[in-house]
């Protein structure tokens, strides 16, 4: 029995289930791409399982096709228009990077941007043998967020960080494994990070939140020192000719052109 949970967007759906709440984003005509409603929900849900004792584990999930495409391209624009507004996305990532519970995701199809950083958060991460994952904020004239600066190079090394983070190198599931972006490669992700959810369920769960405390907290202050600049480079990036040249050609579906920039 699945007992649906309230949630403020039509995209995110919740669903709590013998200690486990499954997350899943559901907005497949924009491949599942994050908006300010989204983010807010996603938050929200993390808040309450964080403080509800009857949720021991959260599943983050998406479509059969596609995880997220990330950030909404239309929300980048917004910020740019709203001078002192924040990223919609800075509400969530507080929240992942402070969750105490076991967090485990379930990837098909592509995981962009957001998509992909969220999943550093994650402690187990299952991939569909076709998800493929993608960090363009280079290439929308943007910088690293949610902590990815810090936390990609620890998970797949300096050199396979600015690979994918200064050349936007597209890695598929088996190269994400290999280079430890994610955990396994699984034919049914979503099956998969169920079943390791309800074995997580079963076990102490203040032993497993004091784990999960003991092996975030040598990087824990650094990772909102992180998180804060990366914040604020974000936000000053969404402003400068670059971004909003780079933005524009991609949702105009041209390329862009960075011949006039210095
Ligand atoms: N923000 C807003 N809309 C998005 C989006 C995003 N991040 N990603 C996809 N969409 C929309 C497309 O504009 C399109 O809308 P339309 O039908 O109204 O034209 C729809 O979703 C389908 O996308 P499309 O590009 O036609 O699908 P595809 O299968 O050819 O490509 C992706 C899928 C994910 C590879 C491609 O959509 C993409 O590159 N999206 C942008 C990713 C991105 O740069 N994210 C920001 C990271 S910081």
């Amino acid at each position: 029995m699945h007992d649906p949970v309230p949630s403020p967007s039509p995209h995110v759906r919740i669903t709590v289930d013998a200690g486990v709440m499954t997350v899943r984003l559901d907005r497949p005509d924009k491949k599942n791409a994050l908006d300010g409603g989204m983010y807010g929900a996603l938050a929200a849900a993390l808040a309450h399982a964080s403080a509800d004792a009857a949720v021991r584990v959260v599943v983050l999930t998406g479509g059969p096709e596609t995880f997220t495409s990330g950030n909404d391209l239309g929300e980048f624009v917004k910020v740019r228009e709203q001078p002192g507004g924040g990223l919609a996305a800075g509400v969530l990532l507080r929240e992942l990077a402070g969750f105490p519970k076991p967090l485990v995701a379930a990837v098909a199809g592509w995981a962009i941007g957001i998509g992909t950083t969220m999943l550093l958060h994650c402690d187990f991460v299952y991939a569909a043998p076709g998800a493929r994952f993608k960090l363009p904020f280079v290439d929308l004239g943007l910088c690293p967020e949610a902590g990815s600066s810090l936390l990609l190079p620890l998970a797949v090394g300096p050199r396979r960080a600015a690979e994918l983070l200064l050349l936007g190198d597209e890695l598929d599931a088996t190269a994400a494994r290999d280079a430890g972006l994610i955990s396994a490669v699984v034919v049914d992700p979503q099956a998969h990070a169920a079943q390791i959810a309800a074995t997580l369920a079963a076990r102490a769960p203040g032993a497993l939140r004091a784990t999960k405390a003991l092996m975030r907290k040598a990087s824990r202050a650094a990772l909102d020192e992180v998180m804060a600049a990366e914040g604020e480079a974000f936000v000053a990036a969404l402003s400068r000719g670059e971004a909003i040249e780079a933005v524009s050609a991609k949702m105009m579906k041209r390329p862009p052109d960075f011949r006039r920039f210095a």
